[in-house]
């Protein structure tokens, strides 16, 4: 996978076992442990958990034994979830985990819904401790994280095709330098300008008894950032894959969580709008482009016209 050879080529640490996800890393006389958290009992979740809460606040994450269950790929109604919630944690010398990445690795699906054999690994959160910041121990648990899916997608005889995400505007420099950008349309009416593909996250809480989206709960304006492994851009099928995939896993919620079957219709048709909307919108573009900061200021300094999806500048995290 080449994006994941260039991290690690430009890696400031040393992996000790380069071979697997789970390892001491090291640098500068400091050493640091990457871990897996693959059982819902561990107690380190609740040290995942503290530092969620600390960063984004109690009120946007889901409680402690939501995120336990999901481990265990259960989900709050005590539904098999087919996808299992990973997290990888770094630790420090004193085993307290300052860094987490985690994610669910998700199966693609053509038009169809019959799956495609290609995967996608959706990044739910990336978080590092404010006082560890900036040394590069998020991109070493993203490192982790990816090998770790691949091989697992490998072993199931299917391919790891991308990874991606909704990610706020003030950690985009941080996806970035882990090989993420943004979707943008380059229009054929008019050639020197791209426009950002508008991404939304339907709810992600919703009443049980009604349906109706939960208060406070609404769709999102987003940034959907990707990083396509051995492919420059995405072609329209693999963005409508991904986003189906996000969407299906996100907010999407199976029957048993509601108390009626209207209350499940009027969720799904929540989800279907917003679903309908970015299809729509992919359908009408011919050529798609994935792009960073970076280019993007090259592209502008050229005179080429960039169109953003500002209405996603909205949430940011201290
Ligand atoms: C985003 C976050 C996880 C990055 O963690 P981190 O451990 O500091 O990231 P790293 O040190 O591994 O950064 C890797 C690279 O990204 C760069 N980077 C990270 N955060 C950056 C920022 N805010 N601005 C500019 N560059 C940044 C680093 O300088 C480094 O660059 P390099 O390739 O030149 O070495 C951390 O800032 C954080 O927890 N933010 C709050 C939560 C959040 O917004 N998470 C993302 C959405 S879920």
């Amino acid at each position: 996978m080449q994006s994941m050879r260039r991290l690690i080529r430009n890696s400031k640490f040393t992996r000790l076992d380069a071979l697997s996800p789970q390892t001491v890393i090291e640098a500068n006389g400091q050493r640091f442990s990457i871990e897996m958290i693959a059982d819902g009992h561990s107690e380190t979740l609740s040290e995942v958990q503290k530092l969620f809460e600390d960063i984004f606040g109690a009120e946007e994450i889901d409680p402690e034994e939501i995120l336990r269950a999901a481990v265990d790929g259960k989900t709050p109604w005590g539904t098999n979830d087919a996808t299992k919630y990973r997290v990888h944690v770094v630790k420090d010398q004193e085993s307290r985990v300052i860094s987490i990445v985690t994610g669910g690795r998700l199966d693609l699906r053509n038009s169809d819904r019959s799956p495609s054999g290609k995967q996608v690994y959706m990044i739910g959160y990336a978080v590092t401790a404010k006082n560890a910041r900036q040394c590069g121990i998020a991109r070493e648990a993203y490192i982790s994280a990816i090998m770790q899916v691949a091989t697992e997608s490998e072993q199931e005889g299917k391919e790891l095709l991308l990874a991606g995400g909704e990610a706020t505007y003030t950690s985009e420099e941080f996806w970035n330098s882990v090989g993420w950008k943004r979707v943008y349309a380059e229009r054929d009416d008019a050639p020197r300008l791209y426009e950002e593909i508008r991404y939304v996250q339907p709810a992600l809480d919703y009443d049980l008894a009604t349906g109706d989206v939960a208060e406070g709960a609404n769709s999102k304006p987003e940034h959907l950032m990707l990083d396509i492994f051995e492919a420059p851009a995405p072609d329209r099928e693999c963005l409508l894959a991904t986003v189906r995939a996000f969407y299906d896993w996100c907010n999407c919620w199976p029957r048993e969580a509601f108390e009626t079957e209207t209350a499940y219709e009027k969720h799904a048709a929540h989800v279907h709008y917003i679903w309908n909307a970015f299809k729509s919108e992919v359908l009408g573009t011919n050529t798609l482009a994935v792009l960073d900061k970076k280019m993007r200021a090259e592209m502008q300094a050229e005179g080429i016209v960039i169109i953003g999806h500002d209405a996603a500048d909205q949430r940011c995290f201290p």
